[in-house]
């Protein structure tokens, strides 16, 4: 089973195109992953508890529960929107959640991992945390941004953070796909190195954030935000369930043989997912063959800066689906960022590359094939004719970009996934233009020619229309109807070989599938 998770989005404000993207991302390797054969659970959610969300409730003079009730909505139509299926959906304030994170501090507890202890420090009345001499600005005070700090003491509870942090070290020298990609390792082994000594303190006392989920041993707690959001990925998938649940069955989903992947922004890679959640799976008995793969994806910025309120540079994803389409947005934001690396969203490209790749390349090469094939043969394929060297270099391209599409995804690189089929459909186009089936039509001496070059690229549509499947469902669907073989969207990665469409197979009526964005309408 392949069991692929998402990190849960905040519900304190409306996505944007950072949440979309990973969503769409994850999507797009659910869907490859079932078309490669695999069994394959997909779990994404939202983080509804902690302090920004009972402030900002509190601002709007609404109750956190309905206003996280509210801004769920906007995360789920999104979703629904973008075409994102998952199998599974993580909300925190679920009732079935809460007694999974109390089961396991109620364990916790009992194995000696948790203490309680009073600190003393400076506190950001602002900001509601505890400060630390790094809070402190060249001159050695508490900035401004902070607002008024005053020194409190407070009793809490800390897990024991330290007593895993060399298993962590060595877990992560020892395993090479721990952390996705490889770079991103080393930020995480450098911080650990850093922050080794220290515990983490796992709860808030009621009187300063009401909003969590209560300690099961002691109720003028809540759980912190980051402990308890980080258990969705197991609390989902059945991990200490209730008998007669209808979560999944834990043992099915979390396995040592494809262990699971976590789908998450490079900000929280630490310490959160990479020194908290592995350090607290460890605590829990979770070997180190049974840790979850972490896929660290990097940022999209606008013009080179963050996207921020303040800014006022928020790309909403919804705005950018009704002008250009989802298919549109769902393909330039997989195809315009490698996998862990930032990328800048600009909207030009995102014409640009639809209108180059899909519909110059790709809709140029359908339009040939299908339209051609309509008016020359009536639609009939067929393969009497005689292969050449050139039919043969064409199948060969094919062969070379599946072969190179289904690398790049199994190392999740959909980009360049996505380069390799642009590779072949360019290439089709140029055998098209050299082969020139609008000549060939004018000597009925060339009718085999005719048809065996229309075959040639009747089929690298259809092939085209199964690899493009995950990352542009609906085009896909479309096209494969359009072959009169909507079928082919059930075929498995194990089934493309050349002849997916047989000799005398008729295609259907042919119909633009990319229609080219305008650029002087969008560009107001
Ligand atoms: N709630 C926490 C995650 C808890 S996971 C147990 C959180 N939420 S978030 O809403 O701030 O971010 C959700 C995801 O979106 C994170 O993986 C984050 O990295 C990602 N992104 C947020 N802004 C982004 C961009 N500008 N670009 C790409 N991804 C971004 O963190």
């Amino acid at each position: 089973m392949f069991y692929l998770t998402t990190a849960i989005d905040y519900t304190n404000g409306s996505p944007h195109i950072g949440h979309a993207y990973e969503k769409v991302l994850a999507d797009v390797l659910a869907r490859y992953r079932r078309l490669r054969g695999d069994e394959v659970f997909f779990l994404t959610g939202v983080d509804q508890h902690g302090q920004k969300v009972q402030q900002t409730a509190e601002k709007e003079g609404v109750n956190p529960a309905t206003f996280v009730k509210r801004t769920t909505k906007k995360f789920l139509n999104l979703w629904e929107k973008l075409d994102v299926r998952y199998d599974g959906w993580a909300e925190t304030i679920d009732e079935r959640h809460k007694a999974c994170v109390q089961a396991i501090l109620t364990t916790l507890q009992e194995q000696g991992q948790l203490y309680k202890k009073a600190h003393s420090g400076h506190y950001s009345v602002r900001q509601e945390q505890f400060l630390s001499d790094r809070d402190r600005d060249e001159s050695g005070n508490f900035g401004p941004e902070w607002g008024e700090v005053i020194v409190i003491e407070e009793e809490n509870w800390y897990f024991k953070l330290s007593e895993h942090t060399a298993w962590l070290k060595e877990y992560l020298e020892t395993t090479s796909d721990a952390v996705l990609p490889a770079f991103r390792k080393a930020e995480l082994v450098n911080a650990l190195e850093r922050n080794s000594g220290t515990d983490l303190c796992i709860s808030r006392p009621k009187e300063r954030l009401r909003w969590g989920i209560e300690f099961p041993f002691d109720p003028d707690f809540v759980t912190y935000v980051w402990f308890d959001a980080l258990i969705n990925y197991i609390s989902f998938a059945g991990y200490r369930a209730a008998e007669g649940s209808e979560l999944p069955d834990f043992s099915k989903l979390w396995t040592a043989d494809e262990r699971p992947v976590h789908i998450i922004g490079k900000d929280i890679l630490v310490p959160a997912h990479g020194i908290y959640w592995l350090c607290m799976l460890h605590a829990m008995g979770f070997k180190d063959e049974e840790m979850p793969r972490l896929l660290v994806h990097g940022w999209w910025n606008i013009k080179g800066e963050k996207m921020s309120k303040s800014l006022g540079n928020i790309v909403d994803p919804n705005e950018l689906a009704d002008k250009f389409g989802v298919e549109a947005l769902r393909y330039y934001l997989v195809r315009d960022i490698t996998t862990g690396k930032d990328s800048d969203f600009d909207l030009e490209r995102l014409i640009m590359l639809f209108n180059t790749e899909l519909a110059n390349e790709l809709g140029n090469l359908c339009n040939r094939a299908l339209n051609m094939s309509q008016r020359f043969t009536d639609g009939v394929l067929t393969l009497s004719g005689a292969t050449t060297e050139d039919d043969l270099t064409l199948q060969q391209s094919l062969a070379e970009s599946t072969a190179e599409y289904r690398a790049a995804m199994d190392e999740f690189d959909v980009s360049r996934a996505l380069q390799a089929i642009s590779r072949h459909v360019v290439h089709c186009n140029g055998y098209a233009e050299r082969m020139k089936p609008w000549e060939l039509k004018k000597d009925p001496a060339q009718a085999d020619r005719l048809a065996t070059v229309l075959y040639h690229l009747a089929e690298s549509v259809a092939h085209c229309s199964v690899l493009l499947s995950p990352v542009l469902p609906e085009a896909a669907a479309k096209l494969a109807s359009q072959l009169n073989r909507p079928d082919l969207l059930d075929l498995r990665f194990g089934d493309l070989s050349w002849g997916l469409l047989a000799d005398g197979h008729a295609i259907g009526k042919p119909k633009p599938v990319f229609p080219r964005i305008v650029i002087e309408e969008s560009a107001e």
